[in-house]
């Protein structure tokens, strides 16, 4: 092929804040297939906040980038040229294809679209990992009851947003954290949540106290920090936090959970949970979700960056919250 591929790589673990100098970019031949490879053009690429830890030194749960390695990331992208038996040119797929704008496959790991009803960036979002995150922490964890109050911070993104859509459905109160009264006009106007309190304008203990009169059933943490505090303020007994993500602490700020009286007198359970540990669930979710999705039942929100070159700037910027909704990069 006489296109060159560009990849985005690791250039240096960040000390603090992660930073464009963070980032390389590299043009490379594309390789040439062996038997029982394919290569995919990426069309989509998924900007997602756990590629912050990837880039970090320590132990997490998942294997770090290397320096000098291509970033990973979850991406949609069409086949265009194969040596596969089970994919073919002009197939549109999902895998972990990373920041490049040509990857080669075995095939470990990628599925064909399943449904070409929905459009393609629908499997990076609402009925892909961020969507299938909401279901499962949620279900698994949360276990709505109808009539309950359900709190989900980082209402507005790509996790957030399913998760109050799904309380919603599940016949809950939903109220909504996000930063900015834009965000939390979003919240409840298009998706649908009962209340949105913007953290930004200040302490949410009143606005929560507003929000949730009869305290909070289910808080779906993404953030952690003072927003987790401020909720366990107002957890009633019996109250479930799925532990989904720690977004405040992710470039390297301490945050303490200081409010463990509460975990202990209103006998909460908090549980973290990670979304690939449950392979096994994920097409029963992608169905469930797309069903919900094709029938209007969630909606959902995209922030595109064009151009591969875009990407490092996208993520930072989403990092610090400058996305609504899913945050997406036009590669191809
Ligand atoms: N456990 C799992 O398996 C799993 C899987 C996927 C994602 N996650 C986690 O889920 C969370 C949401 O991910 P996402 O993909 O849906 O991202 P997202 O919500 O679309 O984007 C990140 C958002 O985080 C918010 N944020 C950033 N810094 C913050 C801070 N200091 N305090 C409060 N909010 C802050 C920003 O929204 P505001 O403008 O509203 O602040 C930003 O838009 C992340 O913590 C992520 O790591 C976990």
């Amino acid at each position: 092929m006489n296109e060159k591929n560009l990849q985005v790589v690791l250039a240096s673990r960040p000390a603090a804040a992660a930073g464009e100098s963070d980032f390389r970019f590299v043009e490379a031949a594309v390789p040439d297939l062996r038997e029982g490879d394919f290569l995919v053009r990426v069309d989509w690429l998924s900007l997602d906040p756990y590629m912050r830890g990837r880039m970090n030194e320590g132990k997490s749960y998942a294997a770090r980038v290397e320096l000098g390695e291509v970033m990973v990331g979850g991406a949609v992208g069409t086949v265009v040229s194969s040596r596969h038996g089970g994919f073919a040119e002009g197939d549109k797929v999902l895998g972990s294809f990373g920041w490049q704008r040509f990857a080669v496959s075995d095939g470990k790991g990628v599925m064909k679209l399943p449904d070409p009803r929905l459009p393609e960036t629908v499997w990076l979002g609402a009925a892909g990992m961020p969507g299938i995150t909401a279901w499962m922490g949620l279900g698994q964890v949360g276990s709505p009851r109808p009539g309950e109050t359900v709190v989900v911070s980082a209402a507005s993104g790509a996790v957030g947003s399913v998760a109050g859509q799904l309380a919603k459905i599940a016949g809950c109160r939903a109220v909504g954290i996000a930063g900015g009264a834009a965000k939390c006009e979003h919240a409840v106007k298009a998706l649908g949540f009962d209340e949105c309190i913007d953290y930004k304008a200040g302490p949410i203990d009143a606005a929560l106290k507003a929000a949730a009169p009869g305290g909070v059933d289910v808080y779906f943490d993404n953030v952690g920090g003072a927003i987790l505090d401020a909720v366990l303020r107002r957890v009633n007994t019996g109250a479930r936090i799925p532990l989904c993500g720690l977004i405040a602490g992710y470039d390297g700020a301490d945050i303490p959970i200081r409010n463990v009286f509460s975990l202990l007198v209103n006998r909460v359970r908090l549980q973290g949970f990670i979304v690939s540990d449950r392979m096994d669930l994920w097409p029963a979710a992608m169905r469930e979700l797309a069903g919900h999705v094709a029938a209007g039942r969630i909606r959902y929100h995209e922030t595109v960056a064009h151009g591969l070159e875009n990407a490092p700037r996208a993520f930072l910027g989403m990092l610090r919250g400058e996305n609504l909704g899913k945050q997406l990069v036009k590669v191809s």
